[in-house]
């Protein structure tokens, strides 16, 4: 019996109407169903029992594989495209399937010991194992806002803009702030100011740094928060060295 899929948002998925499908995905989509099951097929065969019960004992996270008892497991996927004959559903359901005859694991959508997770993109599939019990897009954060970034995809921008030791980093347009409190969790010899013009936007961000200050071992964090206007910044001419913002496009 297939195991019941994880409830995965299909947050990518889009329709004909909201989504330009590249040609090379329209091409390939008639072929797309054959190449997603043989996929699955090799992942299922890539992964020895043998193989599982070893990088469980070795992760100290499974001991009730060693211990004789089932392994529990689940799989969650998330899928985009459309052109897809399958839901993100089905295709966790078939691959609970496959994993549960393969392994002789038991599914279990809320106690589970192993997550697996089939990431779905057009004509490609990505299976892995998630390494933590939350999803990190949403670290650091704890009073969201209507567009709150991802903490994740934050990281990823502060990452291009090169950080030097003492820069001096703003946010003109912080929302809850997920941007410079990500920049000061993991740049924490820079100094950062998050502004926003709306009162309530900066009231989440300064919540948001208190809780960080909560679980942080040191006494205050370099960051700082400000209610202006973009066009009338309070800020002298070369004080700043970066400038990083998700701006309101209008559109979600
Ligand atoms: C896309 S949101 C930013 C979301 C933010 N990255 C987060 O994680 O919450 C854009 C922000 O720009 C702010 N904003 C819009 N016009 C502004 C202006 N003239 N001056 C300052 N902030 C402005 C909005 O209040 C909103 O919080």
């Amino acid at each position: 019996m297939a195991p019941p899929a994880a409830d995965a948002p299909e947050e990518h998925t889009k329709t004909d109407k909201e989504m330009v499908v590249p040609p090379a995905a329209q091409e390939e989509s008639s072929s797309l169903d054959q190449q997603v099951v043989d996929s699955l097929e090799a992942s299922a065969e890539d992964l020895s029992p043998e193989a599982s019960l070893e990088d469980s004992t070795a992760g100290g996270g499974a001991d009730s594989a060693g211990a004789g008892n089932v392994l529990k497991f689940r799989v969650t996927c998330n899928r985009a495209g459309d052109k897809h004959s399958f839901t993100s559903n089905d295709a966790a359901r078939d691959f609970g399937g496959a994993v549960q005859d393969h392994f002789q694991w038991k599914a279990d959508m809320t106690n589970f010991d192993v997550e697996v997770l089939l990431n779905i993109s057009y004509n490609e599939m990505l299976v892995g194992i998630a390494l933590t019990e939350e999803s990190l897009h949403r670290r650091n954060i704890t009073h969201f806002g209507p567009t709150t970034l991802r903490s994740t995809l934050a990281y990823g921008m502060l990452r291009l803009c090169d950080l030097e030791p003492s820069d001096i980093i703003v946010d003109p347009m912080c929302g809850t702030g997920a941007i410079p409190i990500e920049g000061v969790s993991e740049w924490s010899n820079c100094f950062f100011v998050a502004g926003d013009n709306s009162h309530n936007a900066v009231n989440r961000a300064a919540s948001n740094i208190c809780s960080l200050l909560k679980k942080s071992a040191t006494q205050g964090l370099p960051i700082d928060t400000a209610q202006w206007d973009i066009s009338r910044l309070p800020l002298r001419t070369g004080s700043v060295d970066v400038i990083i913002t998700d701006m309101p496009f209008g559109k979600r």
